[in-house]
């Protein structure tokens, strides 16, 4: 049988998830499970690029991330779920990699340039600059073949690709280039209708008690030309609507589409309908996030062995990689 093909991904530790982490990635990775062998890792030091003054809240992170992880479907029988810094040979492959790399090249990527903007010059650390390098060290460890990712990683991942060619030419062919997996993924709006994040505080989180997501959907920002009740709205320039795109069944769609455009229903009906829905959907992610509250150590046992299989492949492709570098 062939080689299973591999995929890597991971996300930074800054804070539990929310809904347009479920339905932005988090479902698709759950789904790649059954195809590919499948790498989830904790992006620890990523982190610290923003966190390092911030140090503690990437503990606490990190532990809330895995359970909501494994809420969520991600199974340590199929995916090797680990922490970047347990891995020590991450940081070995981001110093090889480094020489790979001009700086100018590193200057013109996009998220350096855009934090380099918003912040001034002297506010950008060297670790900054680095992050793509280092991103690229994750990747080409577990020699992944696809990366699922969001559209602001994808020149991460041409970078990685640069530097996948580069070494096999000067050394010899060990990495496969990376290939970025974009999915599609439906418009998930915080309570502000903004893209839902954590740092607009507009966010609903997977570990949200019942009664809070209602408080949260019930405030919810609507078609903002809808001031009345009397006011006739329309669901497109309404962000409830991109929930219910994702919550709601068809019968349910057409009932909001024809009340809100005839003021037949209110915006209260409107989110009556969509509220339990949500919960319901969330319900046995919290009861299994509860569960592991209730058991931290089988949470931590489930890491620590994926720590320990990611390690065991690190070591090999560091192996080769000195090998192929005559170190
Ligand atoms: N840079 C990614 C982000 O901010 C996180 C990340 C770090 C990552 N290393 C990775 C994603 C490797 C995919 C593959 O979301
Ligand atoms: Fe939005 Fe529903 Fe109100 Fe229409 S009725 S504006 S879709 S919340």
């Amino acid at each position: 049988m062939a080689e299973q093909k591999r995929i890597l991904s991971g996300i930074r530790p800054t804070g539990p998830l929310h809904l347009g982490n479920l339905y932005g990635a988090l479902k698709n990775w759950v789904k790649l499970q059954a195809e590919y062998r499948c790498f989830y890792f904790i992006a620890d030091w990523h982190a610290l690029t923003t966190e390092f003054e911030n140090t503690s809240i990437i503990q606490p992170a990190t532990k809330d991330i895995i359970k909501d992880w494994l809420a969520a479907g991600l199974d340590p029988e199929k995916s090797v779920i680990f922490v970047q810094s347990q891995i020590k040979e991450h940081a070995e492959l981001y110093l090889l990699l480094g020489m790979l790399v001009t700086v100018s090249r590193l200057e013109r990527v996009p998220s350096y340039k855009d934090f380099q903007q918003a912040t001034g010059r002297e506010l950008c650390n060297y670790g900054f600059l680095g992050y793509p390098v280092l991103q690229s060290a994750d990747i080409l460890m577990y020699r992944a073949h696809g990366v699922p990712v969001g559209e602001d990683q994808v020149p991460h991942i041409e970078l990685t690709r640069e530097l996948a060619r580069r070494f096999n030419t000067l050394y010899g062919e060990i990495f496969p280039e990376p290939q970025p997996l974009l999915t599609q993924a439906p418009r998930v709006p915080g309570t502000d209708g903004r893209k839902m994040s954590k740092s607009y505080g507009n966010a609903i989180y997977l570990s949200d008690p019942p009664e809070l997501i209602t408080q949260k959907l019930k405030t919810m920002m609507t078609d903002p030309a809808r001031k009345r009740r009397a006011d006739k709205g329309d669901p497109e320039k309404c962000p409830v609507w991109d929930l219910h795109k994702i919550f709601s069944d068809e019968q349910t769609r057409n009932w909001v589409m024809d009340g809100c455009k005839s003021a037949g229903i209110g915006c209260l009906d409107c989110k009556g309908k969509l509220i339990p829905q949500v919960i319901q959907e969330l319900e046995p992610m919290r009861k299994m996030r509860l569960y592991f509250d209730e058991h931290p150590s089988e949470a931590e046992e489930i890491l620590e062995e994926g720590n320990k299989k990611a390690r065991a492949f690190a070591r090999e492709t560091m192996q080769k990689v000195r090998e192929a570098m005559k170190l």
